[in-house]
């Protein structure tokens, strides 16, 4: 049964996959957030390319290409065969190409604003047991309201052996309105504390985060300009966000050689973990 208000939407990419019978628990985007309109296929096109392909001369170049190098990493190496990965919150779903080979990949989102989920639904998870290989969910599970149930979920749809691979930002701005989390690594890994192969990658250390945080504010500056303005400065800006990402990865290197202890400030984090098999 659906939680009542919820939307379903199946395409035929997810013939023989079927609703479970119990309540969920709802992302609820802000009662303030006016409904996304579809994008059209040009930005569609760009929202891929941008996170898949960020250029050095975007203001968030270094944090994208981190978490890029990183996912391909842990999507090229989940052992055992993939035939079925869920991507969870699956956006303008930039990483497909990234999936094992022969991988079926079901995209899930709370809205059809990217035109790609083949499941638009507020439910957490509708899918059955055992359903998935791979289950993924990138840059998004921070708004599931409850991630002691959202983990649970993940390995309920999971089969056995299954991995699931997760990754959020920690320094990144919050929308007042909503519910959102901010996970620290040791904060993320108790929520998969018994699962098997757990293990978390900082995408990038503080360079990262002070390139992304520096960017990200020259960038609202950019934005706030009127049109005309922002279109003859644009090649400016994209000169400072270059020399942002310069000096936050030359900072990075630098930073690494430093002794900081257990100190740490990635701008994101990536955590892979496996459900055990014998159970
Ligand atoms: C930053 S995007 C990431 C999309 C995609 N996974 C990627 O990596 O490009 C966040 C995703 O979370 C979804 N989402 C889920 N719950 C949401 C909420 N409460 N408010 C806004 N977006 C939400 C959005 O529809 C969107 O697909």
């Amino acid at each position: 049964m659906l939680v009542a208000g919820a939307t379903v939407v199946f395409c035929a990419r997810t013939i023989g996959l079927t609703p479970v019978d119990e309540p969920l628990l709802i992302a609820q985007p802000s009662d303030t957030q006016q409904p996304r309109e579809r994008l059209s296929s040009e930005a569609l096109d760009e929202a891929r390319r941008s996170r898949r392909h960020p250029r050095v001369t975007e203001f968030d170049y270094l944090h994208l290409q981190r978490l890029v190098d990183d996912l391909a990493v842990a999507l090229g190496t989940i052992p055992g065969p993939v035939r079925d990965v869920l991507d969870v919150y699956c956006g303008a779903r930039p990483y497909d190409d990234l999936l094992p080979a022969g991988a079926r990949c079901v995209g899930m989102d709370i809205d059809d604003h990217y035109g790609t989920a083949d499941v638009v639904t507020e439910e957490f998870l509708p899918f059955e047991d055992r359903s998935f290989d791979l289950v993924m969910s990138i840059e998004a599970f921070y708004y599931v309201p409850n991630p002691v149930h959202g983990a649970a979920e993940l390995r309920r749809v999971l089969r056995p052996g299954g991995t699931a691979v997760i990754t959020t930002p920690l320094v990144w701005e919050y929308d007042r309105t909503i519910l959102e989390h901010r996970f620290t690594g040791p904060e993320l890994e108790a929520l998969f504390e018994d699962w098997d192969d757990v293990r978390t990658v900082e995408n990038g250390g503080r360079g990262v985060a002070w390139a992304l945080m520096t960017g990200h504010m020259l960038r609202s500056f950019q934005l706030a300009m009127p049109w005309k303005v922002q279109r003859l400065t644009a090649m400016l800006f994209a000169l400072a966000y270059l020399g942002i990402n310069a000096a936050g990865a030359a900072g990075e290197a630098v930073d690494r050689r430093l002794p900081r202890g257990n100190m740490t400030l990635p701008a994101n984090l990536l955590l892979a973990a496996r459900r055990p098999v014998e159970e």
